[in-house]
């Protein structure tokens, strides 16, 4: 039996065409479908929260896991990421507002808003910049335009929130994108059903 966690909706759906492709599972979830568990022949699937997936992998309760490199990066966790689906892709920025340009970067205790506060954290420590983090849980481009914060850190996929903002992306931190990770023990316990999985996947990303 392998466990995969993932979170519902177009990534869940992704994972499971790509196992349907490979005949290894014939598996559709459908949109009003409220089980969180759900099984198939060899395969069992765990529908977390997409912040939560790292949890669920280093812990063993899932051998397997598709969550953003946004989360990886945020969470921190003991496990190995494998593969790099492709999907998803956007970057985790420093956006400013438009009028302020690069002033940011000599601000001494920037004061940053972010969902992210480990990864804003770890950036700024990394160019020796003070920084005061505060944590939002969405809609982050409002700390530069009400005044709570200097600058965000936060995901820029088109750039259209920003720019409807009055804000830009001023320094990339991070290429984002979905990535496969897997339990440190399950990939020496489960290396063959594992490996399978990987390299059914990487024909199928080649493919395409
Ligand atoms: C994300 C992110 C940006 C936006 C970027 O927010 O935090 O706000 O998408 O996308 P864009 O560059 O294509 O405009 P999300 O939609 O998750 O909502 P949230 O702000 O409430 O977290």
């Amino acid at each position: 039996m392998l466990t995969f966690a993932l979170s519902k909706g177009r990534l869940a759906d992704k994972i499971l065409d790509m196992l349907r492709k490979l005949e290894l599972c014939d598996l559709t979830i459908e949109d009003d479908d409220r089980r969180l568990v759900v099984e198939a022949g060899n395969y069992r699937f765990y529908l977390a929260k997409p912040s939560d997936v790292p949890t669920f992998v280093e812990s063993g309760v899932a051998d397997i896991g598709v969550v953003g490199k946004d989360t990886i990066l945020e969470e921190n966790r003991d496990l190995t990421e494998v593969l790099d689906l492709g999907f998803g892709k956007c970057r985790m920025c420093v956006c400013a507002k438009v009028s302020d340009g690069d002033s940011y970067k000599t601000k001494s205790n920037l004061r940053v808003a972010t969902k992210y506060p480990n990864i804003a954290k770890s950036y700024f420590d990394s160019v020796h910049q003070n920084c005061t983090i505060i944590k939002l849980n969405g809609s982050v481009e409002l700390g530069p335009i009400v005044g709570l914060s200097d600058v965000i850190v936060d995901i820029v996929e088109s750039g259209r929130t920003l720019k409807e903002n009055g804000l830009e992306p001023a320094t990339v931190i991070a290429d984002l994108s979905c990535r496969l990770v897997i339990n440190n023990a399950s990939l020496k316990t489960k290396y063959n059903e594992i490996s399978n999985i990987v390299s059914g996947f990487e024909n199928i990303l080649k493919e395409n």
